[in-house]
């Protein structure tokens, strides 16, 4: 039998040596010493291959558009939020448009072939959720781009919201979303989560919420997220990414509160480089990192991807899309730095995300042919190093190569 492609002496993010054969867009073989022919054969040389990255959670409408008009001079959550509402004023759909494909681009470059981003439908000219629509379809066959329909001024605050998630969602966004620790008060917050769960279970959709993105430890919306979830037969649909306010939380709360996460099966998204960035701006020292207990999670049960959030806009001025960046600054964050560990923080930018965007990413049989190789000899030594990526394989096709710099060393020693 000839292969459509041939990846020969890979190491697999568990160790293992194979040889990975792919036809017709899937994984074909996953074994050592393949010997059928195929149409194109490439020596992995000893270097790891791995699923590809995916990022759950990012905004793609307002990515790459640092300093317009001005930059954020708090580094809050809050003024990002109002600088992002000067800058939708002034934007029009095809700069939306060129900046997001440039993103798509270095993304790809950097092996992410799936993204999950927000769009803000409280953007009354709607250029947010057409610019991106068109750029799914732009990118399609090459990244997976999921749309949440993000009501980012607040579902009930913001007039008109509401029907605008309704309008997103009948113009093909993927995914309810919602903010409801930025609702007018907690009640409120509580009954956008509501509507967004019944939503979600009215179309048979995925719901993901940024859920209390604060360091009030008073912000309990994750509560509400998990119970409405169960209530409305979302359990494995549903995401709160951020949790921040768990970090300040009270631990008697939290142990009570970590089981019914688990029990309704919502995921939890953390995003790490954004989450130290954005909290903790209030306080004197110490000062609070404001990630959730992404440990306690896991150990707990749940579904943890770390997602990347922002690059180069309103909330965050860095960036590269580069989830082992993202990852290699969870891990330290969260303590996560045994081997077992740092090889879950390395799933936690590859496979888990794929799991809750509900894509056939893997390397097994019957998955897609999409896999990156990096110029790394394991997960780990990815981690440390976040080398370059020498190829990067989507459904089959070769879709980006990176030839690694190198140092020549002069010193005389
Ligand atoms: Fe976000």
């Amino acid at each position: 039998m000839a292969f459509d492609l041939l990846l020969k002496n890979g190491v697999l993010p568990d160790g293992c040596r194979a040889d990975i054969a792919m036809s017709d867009g899937f994984i074909q073989a996953v074994e050592p010493g393949i010997t059928a022919e195929a149409a194109e054969v490439i020596d992995a040389g000893g270097k790891l291959v791995s699923p590809p990255f995916v990022d759950a959670h990012f905004h793609m409408d307002a990515t790459q558009s640092y300093g317009q008009p001005r930059v954020n001079q708090s580094g809050t959550l809050l003024e990002g939020i109002v600088l992002w509402s000067e800058l939708k004023q002034l934007q029009s759909r095809e700069d939306i448009v060129a900046r997001a494909l440039k993103y798509c681009r270095e993304a790809i470059g950097k092996g992410v072939l799936a993204i999950r981003s927000h769009v803000d439908v409280t953007d009354e000219s709607f250029n947010t959720v057409e610019a991106l629509l068109e750029v799914r379809d732009r990118v399609r066959g090459v990244l997976d781009l999921q749309l949440v329909a993000f009501p980012q001024d607040g579902w009930f605050r913001s007039e008109g919201a509401d029907a605008n998630v309704v309008r997103a969602l009948d113009a093909g966004v993927d995914v309810v979303g919602g903010i409801p620790h930025f609702e007018r008060t907690m009640a409120d917050g509580a009954a956008a989560v509501r509507a967004a769960c019944e939503l979600a279970a009215d179309r048979g959709l995925m719901v993901d919420l940024h859920c209390d993105e604060s360091d009030d430890p008073l912000s309990r919306h994750i509560e509400t997220l998990a119970s409405e979830t169960i209530r409305c037969g979302l359990q494995g649909r549903a995401t709160g990414s951020h949790l921040t306010s768990m970090h300040s939380m009270d631990n008697y709360y939290v142990a009570k509160l970590l089981p019914l996460i688990t029990e309704a099966r919502v995921n939890a998204i953390p995003n790490p480089l954004i989450n130290i960035t954005l909290q903790g701006r209030m306080d004197s020292y110490p000062k609070r990192r404001g990630m959730t207990r992404v440990p306690e999670l896991l150990a707990a049960g749940v579904t943890v991807a770390f997602g990347q959030d922002c690059v180069q806009d309103p909330w965050y001025p860095l960036g590269s899309g580069d989830m082992l960046d993202v990852a290699h600054m969870g891990l330290h964050v969260a303590h996560m730095t045994s081997p077992d560990a740092m090889r879950t923080a390395f799933d936690m930018v590859t496979r888990t995300p794929a799991g809750i965007l509900g894509l056939n990413f893997g390397l097994e049989p019957g998955k897609r042919a999409s896999l990156v190789l990096l110029d790394a000899t394991s997960a780990i030594d990815a981690l440390r190093l976040r080398p370059a990526r020498l190829l990067v394989v989507s459904n089959g096709c070769v879709v980006a190569r990176t030839t690694p710099s190198t140092t020549e060393m002069t010193a005389d020693f």
